[in-house]
C-alpha cells in the first residue's frame, strides 16, 4: 500500500510559509515534479523545488518572499508567468497552473490558467505529475491522478497524454525520457519510444545548451551507454551526432574486418565513467575515436589504416563543440588534447617503456597526464583475457614509471632552467635566433637523460652548445 501523506516529509521551514502566504492570498497550491519523485524514489531531495499555484505563481512568490525572515530577493520571470526565490541552499521555483498549447515551429508556449489537473496532464511523465497539497484541508496529501507512484515502482518513463501529443508539445522531453532513462535505470514505455521515433525531426526548434544540458546529465550517469543507445535507436543521434553515427559499422575486404568503433567507443565511455566523474574526461573518451570515419583506409599490406585520425580528431572536436554551442574554452582544449594524445602511452605500453619516452609524455601532456592514462586504460575493450592483462600491465608500469621520472625531473609544466635573458646575457647577444636554439637543445638534452632538469647542469651545457655555434662569453656578464 502506498502512503497517501506525506506531511512528515515537508520538514523544511519554507513549506508552512508558502502554505500560508497561499492560504492569505485565497488560492490552493502544490509541491510538483523533481521534488516529489526524488522523495518518492528515497533519494537525496533536490534543493531546486517547484511550487505550482492554482492562480497567479508570481503573487504567490511575491507574498512568500515578504513572509520568508529577511525577505529575500525574487526574480520574476513575466513573460513565463514564472518567479524564482532563493532561500538558503533552496531555490524556490513559483508558476501558476497552465494548460498551454504549444505552436508547431517553437517551444513556447501559448499559456492560459488552468487547473492543478490540467497542469499536470500537460506534464512530462506521469513520474514527474505527482503533486503534494500544501493546502489547509489536505496539507501533505499525494496529488496523483496518472498513477505516477505505480509507473515509479515499475521503473516506467510513461507520458500523462498520448505520447505523441506530449513529444509534440515540447520536443526537448525526448531528450528528457532518454536523460531519466539513463540516470535513473528506468523503461521508457514502448509507444513512447516509437512516438520518440517519429518526432526526432522536431528537436531541431530546441536550443542547443537545452540539448546539451540534458546529454551531459546522460554522460554523468553511471552507465552512459544506455542512453547513447537510446539515442542511436530512436534515430536521434545522427541529428546530434552524426560524427559518431559515421563511426557505426564494419567493413570487410579481401577478408580484413576493422572494429566497430561505434560500439567501441561506448564501451570506452562506460569504462571511463567507472573511473571518473570528471564531464570532460568523460567527453574525451565519447570523441577519442571520431577522426576514424575520415581517415579510414584499405593498405593491401597492412590492411585497415586510421592513419592520423588523432590529429584529425582534434580538430572534428573544435566544430562539434562550435555547433553545438558547447565552450570553446580551457575544457574544449583539454578534450582536444586528451584526443590528439590518446595513442600516445597505447604504444609506449606496447614498446619497451624507455625514461626518455616517459619524459616527452609527461612534458606533452603536463598536469593532464593522469587524466590520458586513465583515457588509454578505458580504451583497452578487448576481449582477450591475455591481451587485457598485458595491456594493464603495461600501463601500471608506465604509471609507476612516470611517478620515477616525476620524482626526479620534475617535468610538468616545464620551465626552461635556463631562461633567455640568461643565454643573451652570457654571450652579449641580442634578441635572436641562437637564442630559441639553445633553448631548445637545453630542453631535447633534459628529455633524453642527457642532463638533469637543474639550472647548474643546464647552464654548463648551455656553454658547450654556444661555443658550438662559435658564440663568445661575454667577459662582463
Ligand atoms: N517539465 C516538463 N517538461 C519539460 C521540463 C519540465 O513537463 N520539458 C516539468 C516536469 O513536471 C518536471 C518539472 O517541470 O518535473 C520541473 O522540471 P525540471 O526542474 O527541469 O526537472 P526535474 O523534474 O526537477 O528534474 P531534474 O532536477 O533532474 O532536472
Amino acid at each position: 500500500m502506498t502512503r497517501k501523506n506525506f506531511k512528515q516529509e515537508l520538514q523544511d521551514e519554507v513549506f508552512p510559509i508558502i502554505a500560508k502566504s497561499a492560504a492569505d492570498i485565497g488560492i490552493d497550491c502544490y509541491v510538483i515534479g523533481g521534488f516529489v519523485r526524488d522523495l518518492m524514489l528515497h533519494k537525496k531531495i533536490p534543493k531546486d523545488i517547484d511550487i505550482v499555484a492554482v492562480g497567479s505563481g508570481i503573487a504567490l512568490a511575491k507574498k512568500v518572499a515578504e513572509a520568508i525572515p529577511g525577505k529575500p530577493k525574487i526574480s520574476v520571470f513575466k513573460n513565463f508567468g514564472t518567479a524564482m526565490i532563493r532561500h538558503k541552499a533552496l531555490e524556490l521555483e513559483f508558476v501558476g497552473a497552465r494548460t498551454e498549447s504549444y505552436q508547431a515551429d517553437s517551444r513556447k508556449p501559448f499559456v492560459e490558467n488552468g487547473s492543478l489537473f490540467e497542469d499536470q496532464e500537460r506534464r512530462d511523465f506521469t513520474i514527474n505529475t505527482m503533486a503534494i497539497s500544501l493546502n489547509q484541508e489536505n496539507y501533505g496529501d499525494l496529488i496523483d491522478p496518472f498513477d505516477g507512484i505505480k509507473d515509479l515502482k515499475q521503473k516506467l518513463l510513461k507520458t500523462p497524454l498520448e505520447p505523441n501529443i506530449t513529444y509534440s508539445d515540447d520536443p526537448l522531453r525526448m531528450m528528457r525520457a532518454i536523460r531519466f532513462a539513463t540516470q535513473l535505470g528506468f523503461t521508457i514505455q514502448d509507444e513512447s519510444l516509437l512516438a520518440i521515433s517519429s518526432n526526432r525531426d522536431r528537436i531541431k526548434i530546441v536550443s542547443k545548451e537545452r540539448i546539451i544540458d540534458e546529454f551531459n546529465k546522460i554522460l554523468l550517469s553511471p552507465v552512459p551507454s544506455v542512453g547513447i543507445v537510446l539515442l542511436h535507436e530512436t534515430g536521434l543521434l545522427p541529428l546530434l551526432f552524426p560524427e559518431l553515427k559515421a563511426l557505426q559499422g564494419i567493413e570487410e575486404i579481401e577478408g580484413q574486418r576493422h572494429k566497430d568503433n561505434f560500439w567501441h567507443t561506448l564501451e570506452v565511455v562506460d569504462n571511463i565513467s567507472k573511473a571518473t566523474d570528471n564531464l570532460w574526461l568523460r567527453w574525451a573518451a565519447l570523441l577519442h575515436d571520431i577522426g576514424k570515419a575520415p581517415t579510414k583506409k584499405f593498405d593491401k599490406k597492412v590492411g585497415w589504416t586510421f592513419h592520423g585520425h588523432e590529429f584529425v580528431g582534434s580538430k572534428m572536436v573544435y566544430k562539434l563543440f562550435r555547433r553545438l554551442h558547447l565552450p570553446l574554452n580551457e575544457k574544449m582544449k583539454f578534450v582536444q588534447k586528451m584526443v590528439r594524445m590518446s595513442s600516445r602511452p597505447i604504444i609506449l605500453a606496447e614498446d619497451h617503456i624507455t625514461d626518455s619516452a616517459i619524459r616527452r609524455l609527461v612534458f606533452d601532456a603536463g598536469n593532464h597526464v593522469e587524466d590520458l592514462m586513465t583515457l588509454c586504460e578505458a580504451d583497452i575493450t578487448t576481449k582477450n583475457p591475455r591481451k587485457q592483462q598485458r595491456y594493464k600491465n603495461n600501463f601500471k608500469r608506465v604509471r609507476n614509471k612516470i611517478v620515477e621520472v616525476e620524482a626526479r625531473d620534475s617535468l610538468r609544466n616545464f620551465q626552461p632552467p635556463v631562461s633567455g635573458e640568461e643565454i643573451m646575457k652570457t654571450f652579449n647577444l641580442k634578441p635572436s635566433r641562437e637564442i630559441g636554439i639553445i633553448k631548445e637543445a637545453i630542453k631535447e638534452a633534459i628529455l633524453e637523460g642527457e642532463i638533469p632538469n637543474d639550472h647548474d647542469k643546464a647552464f654548463e651545457y648551455m656553454l658547450k652548445k654556444g661555443e658550438k655555434l662559435g658564440l663568445k662569453v661575454n667577459p662582463k656578464r
